[in-house]
């Protein structure tokens, strides 16, 4: 099943609350939260406080991408904050396969995120840990930017590796997703997409999440699970 993540940065911060509902009654998956440092990414955005208190708004999958430095100081209170999953940027984590093991002491699942300029080969020796991969697609900081066309060759290598491993990794892809290449994307492999503006800055952001799972979900082998 693909599964849609709506990211909450194209979303109207006075009115977080609502925002999430929509999307979550529109039959969303799981809720894709940036937080950003100003210092891994040039932005600044929330952090385990506001995660908190709209945990009280929602029962959708917390899926936190932290595009922060040094991430192993902040899991714990990500965690306890309500996080269902945490993804690390693996340009962040010296000490990845330490990280990855800190997040899943949690409780939570644990996720690694690529840049685009990164390789898939970083997730050699710690695939086999992971319940997700996030292939960024754009270059993370902001929402709204354009999709990166070579990392379809990246989900399919990843998409690969996981198949002959035998894993339930997923592959989440992050940036640039819209109606018009959703299905492109979910043919290379991808199991999980983020769409931030494609939703929020939609005339009708429910009817958005719906149609971005049916164009994703037309992809044959992507109809069961
Ligand atoms: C970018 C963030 C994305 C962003 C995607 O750094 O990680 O989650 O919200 O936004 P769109 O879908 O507009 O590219
Ligand atoms: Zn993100």
């Amino acid at each position: 099943m693909v599964q849609i993540a709506p990211s909450i940065l194209s979303a109207d911060f006075s009115r977080l609350g609502e925002e999430v509902k929509i999307v979550e009654s529109a039959g969303s998956d799981m809720l894709h939260i940036d937080v950003m440092d100003g210092r891994f990414v040039p932005n600044i955005t929330i952090g385990p406080i506001v995660i908190k208190s709209l945990r009280q708004q929602s029962r959708l999958p917390f899926d936190v991408h932290l595009m922060i430095v040094e991430p192993e100081k902040y899991i714990e209170a990500f965690a306890d904050a309500g996080a269902d999953i945490i993804t690390v940027q693996a340009e962040a984590c010296p000490h990845l396969d330490r990280t990855i093991q800190q997040i899943k002491a949690t409780g939570a699942k644990a996720g690694v995120a690529l840049n685009p300029s990164t390789s898939e080969y970083v997730l050699d020796y710690v695939l086999d840990q992971l319940d997700m991969v996030l292939v960024m697609s754009v270059n993370p900081g902001f929402g709204g930017q354009k999709f990166i066309p070579g990392m379809l060759t990246k989900i399919a290598m990843i998409k690969d590796e996981i198949t002959a491993r035998k894993l339930n990794t997923k592959i989440q892809v992050d940036g640039g997703i819209n109606k018009e290449n959703i299905a492109e994307v979910s043919l290379a492999g991808a199991d999980i997409f983020v769409a931030g503006s494609a939703v929020f800055n939609a005339e009708d952001p429910s009817k958005a999440v719906r149609d971005l799972k049916k164009k994703a979900e037309v992809i044959e082998g992507h109809t069961e699970e």
